[in-house]
C-alpha cells in the first residue's frame, strides 16, 4: 500500500536531475527514526475525534512556508508561545480543549500555481524555476534546481525544531499557573493587553479558589504544567512522506509528523496523494476550495476514510469571503447526507481563499484582515445553521513581531505599510497581534454562540471590521 501512489499521476510532481541521488537520499531517510510516534498520532486522532463531536477545537497554524533558517530558539519559542496564547483566549470562550497542531517543524514543501517564473537580473529579465520550499530547491537564483540532499536536510531540520518544541515545553514553558510570564511586553494594543490580562487574572483566580477548596490540581497531574503540542505540513513530497513511513503492530504510520494535509492542488481522486494517504492512519486534512464538487468530496472521503472513523479527516474549508455563503452549505449537506455524517471536523482556513495583490507593491501578495473575520464569522454562522459544529480554524502567522503581510487589524496595517517588514517567501502571514485578534475574535463569537446569543456573535463581528 506505501507505494501504491507510485502508479497514479503525483500532481505537483518534482523532478530531479539525478535520480540515483534521489534514491540514496530515500534510502538513507528508510533507516532514520521517526519524528513521531504512533502513540502521540493516536492521541491526536482521539483529540480529533472530540473535535468532530463539538467537544474540543483545533487550532493548526504556523508559517505558509517554513525556512530551514526558522529553526532557532527565538522563533520556535515565540510561535510556540503565540500559540500557547491564542488556545488559551480560544478556551476561555469555549469552555473547551483545544487541540494544538503547528504547521512547524516539516512544513518545507510548496505546490506553485506556476513551474516558472520570471525575475529581474542585473543582466534583464530571466526565466526561472519557481521556489518549491526548501526541502526541494533554494529561494536564491542559483539554487533553484531540485536538490535531493535537501530531503534530507528537512528531515534534520524538523527533528532539531521538534526536539526544540518537546525540551521548551518540558522545562515548564506552558505552565498555566503563571500565565503572566508568557511576556505581552510587545503587544503595542492596549485592547489586547488589557483583555489577556483580565483571561489571566481569571486563571489565576480559578486555580486559587480550586486550591483553595481543597482539590490542588497541582497533585500528580500534569495537566495544568504542560501541553499536548502535535506537528504538521502539507504532504506534499510523497518521496519524503513514504521513505517515514513505518509499519508498526498497531498499522501504518507516516512518522513525518503527526498529521499531513493534502493541500486543494494536490487531492485529485485518483492521483498519487489521496492513494498515499489512503494507506496511512494519521490524521489527514483535506483542503477544500471552491473548485470541489460536493460528490467529489464525499467521493474523497469514501477514498481516505471507507470505514468512517472519527477524527481520521479533518475538512480544511478555504473559499474566500465573497464565496463561502454559496459554497460552505452545500459541502456540509453533502456531507451529511452521507455516512460520513459527524466523522469529519470541519476547519476553517480563512486565508487560501483570501490572497489579493498589493495595489502600491507590485509582486507582492496580501489578505484584508477584514476578509479574513468575515470568511471565519460566517463559517461559524453557517455551521450553526446547517446544524453542524466549527471544529477548528486553520491560519498562516508568525510569532516575529512588526511583520507586514497582511492588512487591517487593531495594528490598522494599511497597503503602503506593507514594505516595511514583508518577510514571507510564500503567501502573506498574520502578524502577532492580527493573530491575537483573531483568537480574542473567535473566542467571542463561540462564546456567544455557547450562551444563546445570537445577536452579540454579529456585534463582535461589526466591532472587529470597525478597527479598519
Ligand atoms: C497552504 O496551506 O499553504 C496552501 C498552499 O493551501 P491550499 O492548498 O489550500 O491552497
Ligand atoms: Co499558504
Amino acid at each position: 500500500m506505501n507505494e501504491s501512489w507510485r502508479q497514479r499521476t503525483v500532481a505537483q510532481n518534482v523532478n530531479y536531475p539525478d535520480e540515483e541521488q534521489l534514491n540514496s537520499v530515500v534510502d538513507q531517510l528508510k533507516t532514520l527514526p521517526g519524528l513521531v510516534s504512533h502513540v502521540e498520532i493516536e492521541r491526536l486522532r482521539e483529540q480529533l475525534a472530540k473535535a468532530a463531536d463539538g467537544k474540543a477545537f483545533l487550532l493548526q497554524c504556523g508559517d505558509c512556508a517554513e525556512l530551514f533558517s526558522y529553526c532557532n530558539p527565538a522563533q520556535i519559542e515565540a510561535k510556540l508561545k503565540l500559540m500557547l496564547i491564542m488556545s488559551l483566549v480560544i478556551i476561555y470562550g469555549a469552555r473547551m480543549p483545544v487541540v494544538r497542531v503547528g504547521r512547524i517543524a516539516g512544513q518545507y514543501a510548496k505546490p506553485r500555481s506556476k513551474p516558472t517564473e520570471i525575475v529581474d537580473t542585473p543582466e534583464g529579465k530571466r526565466e526561472v524555476l519557481s521556489f518549491r520550499g526548501d526541502n526541494v530547491n533554494g529561494i536564491a537564483l542559483d539554487e533553484r534546481q531540485p536538490d535531493p540532499q535537501r530531503l534530507l536536510l528537512a528531515y534534520f531540520y524538523s527533528a532539531a525544531t521538534l526536539n526544540y518544541i518537546r525540551s521548551t515545553l518540558a522545562s515548564g514553558f506552558a505552565d498555566l499557573h503563571a500565565p503572566h510570564l508568557w511576556s505581552f511586553q510587545h503587544v503595542r494594543s492596549e485592547r489586547l493587553q488589557a483583555e489577556f490580562e483580565r483571561i489571566a487574572d481569571a486563571i489565576t483566580d480559578s486555580l486559587d479558589f480550586i486550591r483553595t477548596v481543597g482539590a490542588d490540581p497541582t497533585g500528580d497531574s500534569n495537566v495544568l504544567n504542560t501541553v499536548d503540542y502535535f506537528t504538521s505540513h502539507e504532504g506534499l513530497m510523497l518521496e519524503y512522506e513514504s521513505a517515514l513511513t513505518r509499519e508498526t503492530p498497531a498499522g501504518v504510520y507516516d512518522l513525518s509528523a503527526h498529521t499531513v494535509w493534502l493541500g486543494d492542488r494536490t487531492r485529485q481522486l485518483d492521483g498519487a496523494h489521496v492513494e498515499f494517504v489512503r494507506g496511512i492512519r494519521n490524521p489527514i486534512g483535506i483542503k477544500v476550495g471552491p473548485s470541489m464538487e460536493p460528490m467529489e468530496l464525499v467521493a474523497v472521503l469514501d477514498r481516505v476514510n471507507p470505514t468512517y472513523e472519527k477524527g481520521r479527516v479533518v475538512l480544511i474549508s478555504r473559499y474566500g469571503a465573497a464565496k463561502i455563503e454559496a459554497l460552505l452549505p452545500g459541502h456540509i449537506r453533502a456531507v451529511n447526507s452521507s455516512p460520513h455524517a459527524g466523522t469529519v471536523v470541519w476547519c476553517c482556513d480563512p486565508m487560501h481563499g483570501n490572497t489579493i495583490q498589493s495595489e502600491t507593491h507590485a509582486g507582492l501578495k496580501t489578505r484584508l484582515f477584514s476578509n479574513i473575520v468575515t470568511e471565519l464569522v460566517a463559517a461559524l454562522r453557517i455551521h450553526a445553521a446547517e446544524g453542524s459544529r466549527l471544529g477548528g480554524v486553520h491560519l498562516e502567522l508568525t510569532g516575529d513581531v512588526g511583520v507586514t503581510e497582511c492588512m487591517g487589524g487593531s495594528m490598522q496595517l494599511s497597503d503602503s505599510d506593507l514594505a516595511r517588514n514583508y518577510q514571507s517567501h510564500c503567501d502573506p502571514r498574520l502578524n502577532y497581534e492580527q493573530s491575537l485578534d483573531i483568537a480574542f475574535i473567535l473566542s467571542e463569537v463561540i462564546r456567544a454562540q455557547r450562551l444563546g446569543r445570537t445577536d452579540d456573535a454579529s456585534a463582535v463581528l461589526i466591532n472587529a471590521l470597525g478597527h479598519e
